[in-house]
């Protein structure tokens, strides 16, 4: 029963409240829990939410300003909360292997989590990934986890989402997903739109049953021991029906004015590349203000925009472009038939606009040059074998919680240059950095400003600069395709 496009109205998933603000600190709780909500008209979904909700609610909060987040499990298997482009110290950052238990697992009593150890069978091919619990730094195990966020970060939009050990495409798929947005003065007072001209988009595909289930090809959908996908999916995962906000194709009322957009690709596999485009087949500017980890210098205007899995953009499309009464669809440039439709804008009536974009939009981003650089890596992100099956290997190794891969000196900057065979989305822990090229030549127009997910190209080569500033503690680096990187494709990063 999947709905014409552009019907249901965009959804804005609501604010937390914090439930104390004692010694300049904000708490927050958020229970995990299963329950059911109408996205395609008439049928219920079951979803894994975050506090009820898919989206999960949004947290709000200033640059500088510590927050917790008390995370209580009521759902049927451990979880792991991650805040990604978080600054986060090592304790809080999620790692793969700190559980938050649910109330009935084995072994919990043992600190054990219950994880089964050994080869798992996949498809035909063995996972040697499973055994989280290998790791003795991982024994801590509890049923509520408190999360402490300093937040001391430039403004940006961040998003928190699941994290276990080889089931984060999973859990993610089924709801697990929220959004975390990190504010200053500064920004305030740069006079971009705010307010409901302020919209953050996060986009995901799913694939529904016909009883409005959601469909995912795990090969042990309890999630509970056997983790990896059936073997055609390798690839990752694709759903045929585009969600905003948790809505099928929705459509928003706005004034002929500007908006800032604040677009997150939190779908799993599903690269889009997006325009915006007017009834009669104009194209609106897209105004970039800011990218993964916050304001660019000064903005760059796209056509159409390329999203990778767990990238952000920041835009500012201006509706007075477009008559009242008419339409600007949201497209996706990669999608065919109904996956190239995203959502779509109508723009409702006149309105008084005192936004701006201003020409400088922040001094400091940072600029590392190379000559700073104490070191160059080289990492392979490639598929191959990993117990006898397939996998995806970070330097020809798939994902051991065990083993340290890259040791890196707080405060050192480093270069760091990552090769692809197919699209992989790369993601760093802990740290923002700048693209510095693409195959030996200049970044492209979208890898202005700090960024935390770099979209590697098939074949393509490319360059990342970043100083390891913040904390001390093991991190992680991984491909943000959620199958690829549930099948191996993560690394283990050390601060020291
Ligand atoms: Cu979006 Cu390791 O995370
Ligand atoms: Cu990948």
């Amino acid at each position: 029963p999947l709905p014409p496009p552009f019907q249901v109205p965009l959804p804005i998933p609501s604010v937390l409240k914090p439930v104390g603000t004692a010694g300049g600190i904000d708490r927050y709780e958020i229970t995990q829990r299963a329950t059911t909500a109408e996205i395609l008209p008439g049928v219920r979904t079951p979803l894994w939410t975050y506090d009820g909700t898919f989206p999960g609610p949004t947290i709000e909060s200033r640059r500088g300003r510590p927050v917790t987040v008390r995370h209580r499990n009521e759902l049927p298997v451990p979880t792991v909360v991650h805040l990604h482009g978080g600054r986060t110290p090592a304790a809080s950052d999620g790692y793969p292997t700190d559980l938050v238990l649910p109330k009935a697992w084995p072994g919990r009593a043992h600190g054990m989590g219950g994880m089964r150890m050994g080869g798992m069978r996949m498809g035909g091919m063995h996972m040697s990934g499973i055994s989280g619990m290998r790791d003795p730094r991982a024994a801590e195990t509890r049923l509520v986890r408190d999360y402490a966020f300093p937040l001391d970060q430039r403004p940006t939009l961040l998003w928190y989402h699941d994290h276990r050990m080889d089931f984060t495409a999973p859990a993610i798929w089924r709801g697990l997903a929220g959004l975390h947005i990190v504010r200053d003065d500064a920004e305030d007072a740069l006079g971009l739109p705010s307010g409901h001209r302020e919209l953050p988009l996060m986009i995901t595909d799913r694939a529904f049953g016909a009883g409005g289930e959601l469909r995912y090809p795990a090969l042990d959908p309890s999630l509970r021991e056997r983790p990896g996908v059936q073997e055609p999916y390798l690839a990752g995962v694709l759903g045929d029906v585009i969600l905003v906000n948790g809505a099928p194709w929705p459509v928003h009322e706005v004034d002929a004015a500007r908006y800032r957009l604040r677009v997150l690709n939190a779908s799993n596999a599903r690269h889009y590349d997006l325009e915006a485009v007017t009834d009669d087949g104009r194209r609106l500017d897209l105004v970039q203000v800011g990218a993964d980890q916050g304001l660019l210098a000064a903005p760059v205007v796209h056509r159409s925009l390329p999203i990778a899995p767990a990238e952000r953009y920041d835009l500012v499309v201006d509706f007075a472009r477009v008559p009242v009464g008419g339409r600007v669809r949201i497209v996706n440039r990669l999608g065919s038939g109904r996956t190239r439709d995203v959502m779509a804008f109508r723009v409702a009536r006149k309105a008084r606009d005192g936004s701006r974009v201003p020409r400088v939009l922040s001094s400091d981003v940072p600029v590392w040059r190379r000559s700073e650089a104490v070191r160059v890596r080289d990492f392979s992100f490639r598929a191959g074998r990993m117990d006898g099956g397939h996998g995806w290997l970070i330097g020809g190794r798939p994902f051991d919680p065990a083993r340290t891969d890259v040791t890196v000196r707080l405060g050192d900057v480093e270069v760091w240059r990552l090769v692809a065979d197919v699209h992989h989305p790369v993601h760093l822990h802990l740290v923002g950095f700048r693209v510095l090229s693409r195959d030996g030549g200049p970044p492209l127009p979208h890898d202005a400003g700090l960024k935390d997910t770099v979209s590697l190209r098939p074949g393509e080569a490319v360059e990342i600069i970043t100083r390891f500033d913040g904390y001390r503690g093991r991190y992680l680096f991984h491909c943000h395709n959620a199958e690829h990187e549930d099948m191996g494709m993560m690394a283990n990063l050390e601060v020291v």
